[in-house]
């Protein structure tokens, strides 16, 4: 052998040394069939809690892309599911970061962008991120790259740890997505919130950006009483929210403040808390006609319909400019309450030729994987429309057939039934939150 020949031996048997050294002591990494695992880049030592400052959006580092929520999506294999915000015009490959105990390791993340973005820039999505099961990583973050800087970084706590198929502490839980602006409409809300109440649901989810003074009041209430979980969702710092629902019309980043990303963080967040969950608007009220309650009406609709877990339930306008003529539910008490007396709107518009009633959903949210506000867009099992007369929305607001007068339309004075308890405790709310002083 001459000298040449003989260093390159040397060569490749320290090669060969230092890999058998390396997967000698780190097998799995190396030998697994998870591709996962050869992916992972171990990059660990850091307290992941430290490093969570997180306020329910984060900028993701050296991006125009943001993160909400990170849930544990035991449908899918014990996934990590980022509930995001990505800008279309500068997608880019990300990375998951997870972090457990004082170790953290990467993975390049999937991205799945919901299909309805109505012309915005921003769109929500949902960014999956295969852990590694034997680490029970508790915190993630997003990157543009797969090995940052601890000080960088924003931990999202991964949640919904833990699968529950029965026993949920609440049967109903409603998702109200974006307050903004000043909006103070405490007649409506108070009077909303307590037949909320008669029907059957122990709990409502808004994500609140801005809201009126007098709301405040009343959403404190609520949210000492332990009805309410307001989520502080200050979207106006990060983005130029739209006041509308399409780009073209109304301009700006992202629809309606976001949301299309909260109504779909509220379906994770509310996962494993509640049987059904349902997404309507502050103004709307899902209420059943031909049973006394909610309970009543899902164990006659799921004994049914027993494979279905999206329930879709037709809007219905009562007009704010129509009163009823009695005068009954004028009350001197309400006078200087801001806001609409729902109890005094009992002319309901007809349906329209050729127009379709728009939808809100009752859901089974561990069936829903992707959702939007009228119908959702991705779930397991099947889903089904409610006839009207079983269920409908009372939705007291502008009309939309304004032309129409009290005799075109239909009297239905649902609301009526629940007088006698509705009252006082409308009242309560009112006088406890300080509205009556
Ligand atoms: C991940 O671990 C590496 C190596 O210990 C460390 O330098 C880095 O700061 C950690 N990254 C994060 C985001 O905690
Ligand atoms: C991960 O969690 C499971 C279940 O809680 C537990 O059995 C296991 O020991 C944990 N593994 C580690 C590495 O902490
Ligand atoms: C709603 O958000 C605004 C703006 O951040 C804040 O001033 C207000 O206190 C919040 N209201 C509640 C009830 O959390
Ligand atoms: C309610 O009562 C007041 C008088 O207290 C009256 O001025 C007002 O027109 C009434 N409103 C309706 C819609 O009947
Ligand atoms: C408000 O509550 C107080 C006691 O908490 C009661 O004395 C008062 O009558 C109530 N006022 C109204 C208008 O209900």
């Amino acid at each position: 052998m001459d000298k040449k020949t003989s260093l390159k031996w040397a060569l490749c048997i320290t090669i060969i040394f230092v890999f058998m050294t390396i997967v000698w002591t780190n097998p799995r990494e190396y030998f697994s069939s998870n591709s996962y695992i050869r992916d992972n880049v171990i990059i660990g030592n850091a307290e992941c809690s430290i490093h969570s400052k997180h306020k329910n959006i984060s900028p993701i580092t050296n991006s125009k892309h943001f993160m909400v929520s990170a849930f544990k999506d035991h449908r899918i294999n014990g996934k990590t599911r980022i509930i995001s915000i990505l800008n279309r015009d500068h997608l880019q490959p990300l990375f998951c970061i997870f972090c457990y105990g004082k170790n953290n390791y990467s993975t390049p993340a999937q991205i799945d962008m919901h299909s309805d973005h109505f012309g915005f820039r921003y769109v929500t999505t949902d960014v999956l991120c295969q852990n590694k099961p034997e680490c029970n990583a508790t915190h993630v973050t997003l990157s543009v790259l797969p090995n940052m800087l601890a000080s960088h970084a924003d931990f999202l706590p991964i949640r919904n740890q833990k699968r529950q198929e029965e026993a949920f502490p609440y049967e109903f839980t409603i998702c109200i997505s974006n307050l903004f602006g000043t909006y103070n409409n405490v007649l409506q809300f108070a009077q909303t919130m307590e037949v909320y109440k008669l029907l059957g649901i122990q709990r409502v989810v808004i994500y609140n950006t801005s809201c009126g003074p007098d709301l405040e009041k009343v959403l404190r209430y609520y949210s000492e009483e332990g009805t309410l979980e307001i989520v502080q969702w200050p979207i106006d710092q990060f983005l130029t929210p739209s006041k509308g629902w399409n780009f073209k019309e109304h301009g700006g980043d992202i629809h309606y403040y976001g949301q299309l990303t909260t109504l779909n963080e509220c379906i994770y967040r509310n996962m494993y808390t509640s049987r059904y969950v349902l997404l309507n608007d502050i103004d709307e009220i899902i209420m059943p006609y031909q049973h006394a309650n909610l309970h009543l009406l899902m164990e006659d609709l799921q004994h049914r319909h027993p494979d279905v877990g999206v329930f879709l339930i037709e809007n219905h306008i009562f007009p704010k400019t129509q009163f009823d003529n009695s005068g009954r539910f004028n009350r001197t008490e309400w006078k200087k309450v801001p806001g609409i007396n729902i109890l005094e709107h009992i002319y309901r518009e007809p349906d329209r030729k050729n127009v379709f009633n728009p939808t809100k959903i009752i859901a089974n949210p561990r069936q829903v994987v992707q959702t939007s506000v009228h119908s959702v867009l991705k779930n397991y099992g099947g889903t089904f429309k409610v006839p009207p007369d079983v269920c409908r929305i009372v939705h007291v607001r502008v009309p939309l057939q304004g032309r129409l007068t009290k005799e075109q339309l239909f009297v239905d004075k649902k609301l009526w039934e629940y007088e006698k308890i509705l009252l006082p405790n409308v009242d309560n709310v009112l006088n406890k939150s300080g509205i009556f002083n």
